[in-house]
């Protein structure tokens, strides 16, 4: 290690192993974050609840093996090559030599995320593996240091995110299996645990935390992750918590920071757990969640860190379909990319996410800022609602072209295609409590939007918010 860094490193660890007792569990006394009122969280949350849609990047050293060691193909998630084909450290460590991704572009994939229509980027800082794709003075196992490209890429995300308007945030592993003082080493390493200080190891990540926090300058969210292995406690996960707060006070925290969260359900156990909402995990809420605040991320392929043989991509169809189906429920909605080595997100990821950009740039209204349906289910589709009006999001195609629209309470005022001419009324009839509109021929889009205007907020026969 230089001697910048050492130094760095050692005044660091200092202050916050004192400043932390050296001992888990230890809050930050100035401020008790248990005890934020609604109105503050609402504001805090707000541009996340608008936001509705982000992009996931999984990017570091798994992108140069891309599924396959030496001659095999891998089974499993891309990036957790070094665990599956069980790659001791120091034969992974020299992927860092060979990590030059010199058509990275980030004016490009912010762009990308953009016109996508996302409003935040969530990548990953450090992931399991431990390489840091940031400038850190407190280890040499980073882009700046240990691979030739020596480029902070996270400070070129984080100035172009601010540039074009949409919110960079981190996702921080954790989890590591390269760091010495990490606990507990993988059942398969013949790495000696001698000498190791979780503790110590706390304190290095805090560290990190601080430069990340402090150093790119507003950051949206911390994605925290590997928060499963038996080292992390419920009061390692209220400190940390607490402490990424004292940093930046409006930051968002994912639930993976404690222990609260449901396995791939994602969502937050009953009990003082830390974590502004939940995160299921590839999968989707079987109904919405009055109240609570929750974030489905997924791959568009079978992959979240790239690999070269994975073929599998979901439709872009599919892909909004989930969005809309997300929205209905309440969530939102991160959908994942896992870039080349050389620093290109695959043109099939592209390619899909054109196609939904292309649907949000008509039909985003229907889902920035919207609330969850109020029907408990509708055959036709799925629904989100805003102040006097539903969004109906027609999948399938009635084949009278009627749609019905069950038990709605309200007085109708009118319905017409988001996607028409403005102004253009669709026929209205009632049928007992059925609302009837007349369609006209089947649209040419993943998902039509018919918006029914109604007086007041939506009232339904039988309802379960859905
Ligand atoms: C899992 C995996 C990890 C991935 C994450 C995304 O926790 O361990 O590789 O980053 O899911 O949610």
């Amino acid at each position: 290690m230089n001697k910048r860094k050492s130094l760095a490193l050692i005044s660091v660890l200092t202050v916050i192993m004192l400043a932390s007792g050296c001992s888990q569990g230890l809050k930050q006394k100035d401020k008790d974050y248990s005890m934020e009122s609604k109105a503050a969280k609402d504001a805090r949350m707000k541009w996340w609840r608008q936001g509705r849609f982000g992009m996931f990047i999984h990017w570091g050293l798994y992108a140069t093996p891309a599924g396959q060691w030496q001659g095999k193909e891998i089974g499993g998630i891309g990036e957790w090559i070094m665990h599956r084909a069980q790659i001791p450290v120091d034969q992974y460590e020299p992927l860092a030599g060979q990590f030059n991704p010199v058509k990275f572009n980030a004016k490009e994939w912010v762009k990308i995320a953009k016109n996508a229509g996302m409003k935040y980027i969530v990548i990953t800082s450090k992931h399991h593996d431990g390489f840091c794709l940031f400038d850190s003075d407190l280890t040499d196992y980073d882009i700046m240091d240990a691979t030739p490209f020596k480029r902070d890429i996270m400070k070129e995300l984080a100035d172009q995110c601010h540039r074009q308007g949409i919110k960079i945030c981190w996702y921080h592993s954790i989890m590591d299996w390269h760091h010495p003082d990490y606990l507990p080493r993988r059942n398969w390493e013949k790495r000696p645990a001698d000498g190791a200080d979780y503790d110590r190891y706390v304190a290095y990540m805090k560290g990190q935390l601080k430069e990340l926090v402090t150093n790119y300058g507003d950051i949206g969210i911390l994605w925290f992750d590997g928060e499963w292995e038996k080292t992390w406690t419920h009061e390692r996960g209220e400190d940390l918590y607490d402490y990424v707060r004292s940093l930046q006070d409006d930051i968002i925290i994912n639930n993976r920071v404690d222990k609260g969260r449901q396995g791939m359900a994602g969502l937050t156990k009953k009990g003082e757990f830390r974590g502004d909402y939940g995160t299921p995990e590839q999968e989707i809420p079987a109904t919405g969640l009055p109240g609570v605040d929750w974030e489905s991320c997924m791959t568009m392929n079978d992959t979240w860190g790239f690999k070269k043989n994975d073929h599998n991509w979901k439709s872009a169809t599919t892909l909004i379909h989930n969005l809309v189906d997300i929205a209905s429920k309440g969530g939102n909605f991160l959908l994942n990319v896992g870039p080349t080595a050389e620093g290109l997100i695959p043109a099939a990821s592209v390619e899909r996410l054109a196609a939904m950009g292309k649907w949000m740039d008509v039909n985003g209204e229907s889902i920035y800022g919207s609330k969850a349906s109020p029907f408990k289910k509708l055959p036709w589709g799925r629904c989100t609602q805003k102040k006097g009006k539903l969004y109906l999001h027609v999948f399938d195609w009635p084949k009278d072209r009627i749609l019905v629209v069950p038990g709605l309470k309200n007085k109708v005022k009118k319905a017409y295609l988001l996607a028409g001419m403005k102004g253009h009324s669709l026929p209205v009839t009632r049928k007992a409590e059925d609302v009837l509109i007349e369609l006209p021929a089947k649209m040419d889009s993943p998902a039509t939007v018919i918006v029914l205007e109604i007086k007041d907020s939506a009232q339904v026969v039988d309802a379960a918010v859905r």
